[in-house]
């Protein structure tokens, strides 16, 4: 059987990561994943981008470790915008990888981290967002890695419905505003998570994820639109005021 050591950092959200890219089950046994039936060449080539997985042992006795830095050149501190609202590479890119995806909107786009990481995964990238100083600040960034989106514009994104049709976005992948630093259009955020999530339903294609980060703090009850699947919601500590919670949908 091949084994994967899960990280530390979260095994859970390792674990969905692991099985997103190599669409499979897993078994868990302590910190280790195990599954046969998949040759080695396959197994490295669908998880050498993965943001989290660290060493694959294999049958034969070998093994493969991710030994390369993939964020060099691309933290918060090389991008020549900077907004303190970015999200960590990391964190862009297990996020990209969840969306099981080759083309994805981030609607809430900032300073554009989680674009920059699906560009650099092959990605198609659109991004919109209400604030035109972030927007401006998100074509530097992605001038500055020579990235073309394939959509970049001020919008407001309780009202996507007005920009895409039906059934016609892979993915959404999207960190919203949680009242920190960032700021919103709407002062209810409870309202701005849960009318968003609503309003893109139709708008994503059968089978399309959407992976958000809702704020810990902000309560699930009747937060998210029944008919969607609810593939997975795994918490992720940052600090003392700040835990992600990283919610995956399914339509
Ligand atoms: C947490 S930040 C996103 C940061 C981004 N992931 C990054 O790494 O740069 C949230 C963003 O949502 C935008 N925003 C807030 N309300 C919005 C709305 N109704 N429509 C579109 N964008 C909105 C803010 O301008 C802000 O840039």
């Amino acid at each position: 059987m091949t084994k994967i050591k899960l990280s530390s950092e979260n095994q859970d959200l390792s674990r969905f990561e692991v099985e997103t890219l190599l669409k499979i089950k897993t078994k868990k046994r302590g910190k280790y994943l195990y599954f046969n039936k998949l040759n080695k060449k396959s197994v490295i080539s669908k998880l050498e981008n993965s943001a989290l997985v660290k060493k694959i042992y294999f049958e034969d006795g070998s093994h493969w470790k991710n030994s390369s830095s993939p964020y060099k050149g691309r933290f918060p501190k090389d991008k020549p915008a900077f907004h303190p609202t970015v999200l960590k590479p990391k964190m862009a890119r297990l996020m990209c990888n969840l969306s099981n995806s080759k083309s994805i909107l981030d609607p809430f786009c900032g300073s554009a981290s989680i674009l920059i990481e699906g560009a650099f995964l092959g990605k198609e990238v659109s991004g919109i967002d209400y604030d035109s100083r972030m927007i401006e600040r998100a074509k530097i960034n992605l001038n500055h890695y020579k990235i073309k989106p394939k959509l970049l514009k001020k919008y407001n994104a309780l009202n996507i419905s007005e920009l895409f049709k039906k059934n016609s976005i892979h993915s959404i992948v999207c960190d919203p505003p949680y009242g920190q630093s960032s700021t919103t259009s709407n002062s209810n955020i409870r309202q701005l998570f849960k009318q968003f999530i609503e309003n893109s339903y139709p708008l994503l294609k059968k089978g399309g994820r959407m992976v958000i980060i809702i704020p810990s703090k902000l309560s699930m009850n009747k937060l998210i639109f029944p008919k969607y699947k609810k593939l997975g919601q795994f918490n992720w500590y940052v600090h003392g005021g700040l835990t992600r919670r990283f919610v995956i949908l399914e339509k």
